[in-house]
């Protein structure tokens, strides 16, 4: 090659370099990345998670949660899909199997994909698409999914263990957690929103009413008015029971969970938790008490900032064919 011809290539590679700059974050995800491969997918993806949130909109918060718990552990990289195998524990799994659901609409959205464009679009797009369709289809915000995200091959119950935060958690564990996640008290105060929609089993928060400090106490945090009423519907060890995080509003994503938690109402400790730190009690205060809320707005650059969490891309991992196991 000639050293012209040499210098035509090198400008021609950072031409579309920064081309390609253009519609690629740093981690390689791309607006539109099925557009060529598979150009309805993220049509086929509000299709089917539509007809599921028409017959059943407690699905929503099910797969915004799933969300969450996919991008803590291990980034967002669908291995909370994954079957346990032989020989290894799923995330699943994990005790007390974190009570997730929705798997049901992922399965049904990645055979709809395969059907039109095998072996092309991942499970861990399909949850990340899947989850802001939902919010958006319940009249909640939305946000920007790029998508190009890989799947993982392994999903480990004890990872989920250590990486989810447990809602007894305090604002210090939360904002180590989430900052090993690369995320911000901000992200932790904004993200912990989704609370404004969904349910919980009483196991989750009970200990806050019967044995708080292991005598027979309650969480002195929560309004006693509150706690009379939550143990009326939560007798001790009730294992089915399910209550609204946001009552009242628990359908409705809206800034309303800003007010149960500046009402001391906030259901988990992690809720509670937000009042004690200076910033993230301001911006609870503020949302709850505030004419204009921004946390539509926050929510969107959170969510956009959490689906970017560790992924795989380019060659990494692999595109699953079932989303519950590893490709043979
Ligand atoms: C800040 C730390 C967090 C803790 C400690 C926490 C904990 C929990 C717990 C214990 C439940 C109830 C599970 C059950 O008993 O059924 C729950 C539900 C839920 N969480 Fe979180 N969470 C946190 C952050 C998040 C984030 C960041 C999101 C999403 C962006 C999220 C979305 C949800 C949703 C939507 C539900 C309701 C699920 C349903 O109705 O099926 N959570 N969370
Ligand atoms: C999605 O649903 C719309 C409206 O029902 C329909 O017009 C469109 O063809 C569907 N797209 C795909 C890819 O299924
Ligand atoms: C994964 O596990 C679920 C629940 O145990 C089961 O119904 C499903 O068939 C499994 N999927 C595969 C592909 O093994
Ligand atoms: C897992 O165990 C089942 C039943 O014991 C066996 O049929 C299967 O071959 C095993 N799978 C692997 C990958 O070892
Ligand atoms: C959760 O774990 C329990 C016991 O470990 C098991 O019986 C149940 O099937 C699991 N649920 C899911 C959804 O994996
Ligand atoms: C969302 O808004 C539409 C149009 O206003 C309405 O028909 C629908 O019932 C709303 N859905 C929910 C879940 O609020
Ligand atoms: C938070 O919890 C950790 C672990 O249980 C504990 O060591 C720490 O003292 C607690 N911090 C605050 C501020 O309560
Ligand atoms: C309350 O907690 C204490 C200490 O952990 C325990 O010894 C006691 O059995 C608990 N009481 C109930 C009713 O669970
Ligand atoms: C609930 O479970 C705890 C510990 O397993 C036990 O000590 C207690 O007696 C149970 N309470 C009721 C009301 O069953």
């Amino acid at each position: 090659m000639s050293s012209r011809k040499l210098v035509m290539s090198f400008l021609l590679q950072l031409l579309l370099c920064l081309l390609a700059f253009d519609s690629t974050n740093a981690e390689g995800l791309h607006k539109e990345f099925y557009k060529k491969t598979c150009r309805q997918a993220e049509d086929i993806v509000q299709n089917v998670t539509a007809k599921f949130i028409s017959q059943d909109p407690r699905l929503a918060p099910a797969l915004l949660r799933m969300h969450f718990h996919d991008c803590f552990v291990r980034g967002c990289d669908g291995s909370v899909l994954l079957n346990s195998t032989n020989t290894t524990q799923a995330e699943k799994e994990a005790a007390p199997n974190q009570t997730l659901k929705g798997f049901d609409v992922i399965d049904a959205i990645k055979s709809a994909l395969e059907e039109a464009c095998p072996n092309v679009v991942s499970c861990a797009d399909t949850v990340a698409l899947a989850a802001r369709d939902a919010v958006t289809l319940i009249n909640g915000t939305s946000w920007e999914v790029l998508t190009g995200r890989r799947d993982g091959t392994v999903s480990l119950a004890s990872e989920a263990l250590t990486n989810l935060p447990p809602p007894f958690a305090n604002i210090t564990e939360l904002r180590t957690l989430f900052a090993k996640k690369g995320l911000s008290k901000k992200d932790l105060v904004v993200l912990s929103g989704a609370h404004t929609i969904g349910v919980s089993h009483c196991f989750s928060f009970s200990n806050r009413l019967y044995n708080f400090t292991g005598k027979g106490d309650s969480d002195p945090s929560m309004d006693p008015k509150y706690v009379a009423e939550l143990k009326k519907k939560c007798k001790p060890n009730d294992t089915t029971t399910l209550v609204e995080m946001d009552p009242g509003s628990s359908t409705k994503f809206d800034s309303h969970y800003y007010v149960t938690v500046y009402d001391r109402r906030g259901l988990f400790q992690s809720d509670a938790a937000l009042l004690n730190d200076k910033s993230t009690s301001s911006y609870v205060e503020r949302e709850a008490t505030g004419r204009a809320t921004k946390f539509f707005k926050d929510f969107k650059a959170s969510m956009e900032e959490m689906s970017r969490i560790g992924v795989l891309t380019g060659t990494d991992g692999q595109i699953r064919k079932n989303c519950a196991v590893v490709n043979k």
